[in-house]
């Protein structure tokens, strides 16, 4: 898929935190990196319609996108989200949380909105926790069934925004290895992440946000083997401090 964005930029309350993001790339596999603060989920909501930018444009596969909201909440439902704390409802068991929207949002039958989120929930290992609620689940199954939701859809593109960073390591590790299948069969996808051995693996291309700026984009090899810029260097470095 091609995702052009041409001078983005964004502002809240008079100050911006995006500041003219050019990039043109044809993306299979996306990872954004960079510091807290950087501008990452906003940059990402915006590729999603979540958000409008205050000023540039975008175009996905060539079709320009319209930031009214009409068109905007269009656009949403052709796209997939997973977020830091999965945002599943708590009332709701791991099955009817991925059919629920299936039937309100994208108006299948009840039918097929079951046998589509069964057929998923056990494609990510979930087979057994299907009628289990959010708190009855571990943080990775509670991810894994935030992920499956996002499939549901069948989305062109799948928007992740650090779907990890709230798991201990073991679960981080299983949800990333569900990402990973995902790529192999074919999902297309962006996650913003701090997992760098995982954006460099498993990500085709690596867009670095620091400071609001665009400073480095490309294949994942480069960024992480050649790092051209004295702020991707320092983060790389700061990150590689403490690993073994
Ligand atoms: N809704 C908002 N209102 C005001 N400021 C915001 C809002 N969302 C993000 N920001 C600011 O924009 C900057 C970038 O934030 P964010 O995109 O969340 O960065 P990252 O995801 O890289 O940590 C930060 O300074 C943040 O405080
Ligand atoms: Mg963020």
């Amino acid at each position: 898929m091609r995702v052009k964005l041409e001078h983005l930029c964004r502002s809240f309350d008079g100050v911006e935190v995006l500041h003219d993001i050019s990039f043109d790339e044809e993306v299979a596999s996306l990872a954004i990196i960079g510091p807290s603060g950087g501008g990452k989920s906003t940059l990402l909501r915006i590729i999603g319609g979540l958000l409008a930018p205050t000023s540039g444009s975008m175009e996905i596969d060539g079709d320009p996108i319209e930031f009214d909201e009409a068109a905007l909440r269009n656009y949403r439902t052709t796209l997939g989200f997973v977020f830091q704390d999965g945002g599943l409802f708590h009332h709701l068991d791991a099955l009817e949380n991925v059919a629920l929207p299936l039937r309100t949002v994208h108006h299948l039958s009840e039918d097929e909105a079951q046998s589509r989120s069964l057929e998923l929930l056990e494609r990510l290992g979930l087979a057994d926790s299907l009628k289990k609620r959010p708190a009855q689940l571990s943080g990775g199954q509670k991810q894994r069934v935030a992920i499956a939701r996002a499939l549901a859809v069948r989305p062109r593109l799948l928007l992740l925004d650090e779907p990890t960073s709230a798991l201990d390591p073991e679960f981080t590790t299983e949800v990333l290895d569900v990402v990973r299948d995902l790529k192999d069969e074919g999902t297309r996808f962006i996650i913003v992440t701090h997992e760098m051995g995982f954006a460099r693996h498993a990500c085709d291309k690596v867009a670095f946000l620091y400071d609001g700026r665009l400073l480095e984009h490309g294949d994942a090899a480069r960024i992480f083997d050649q790092p051209q810029t004295a702020e991707l260097k320092r983060f790389l470095s700061r990150l590689l401090e403490w690993s073994i």
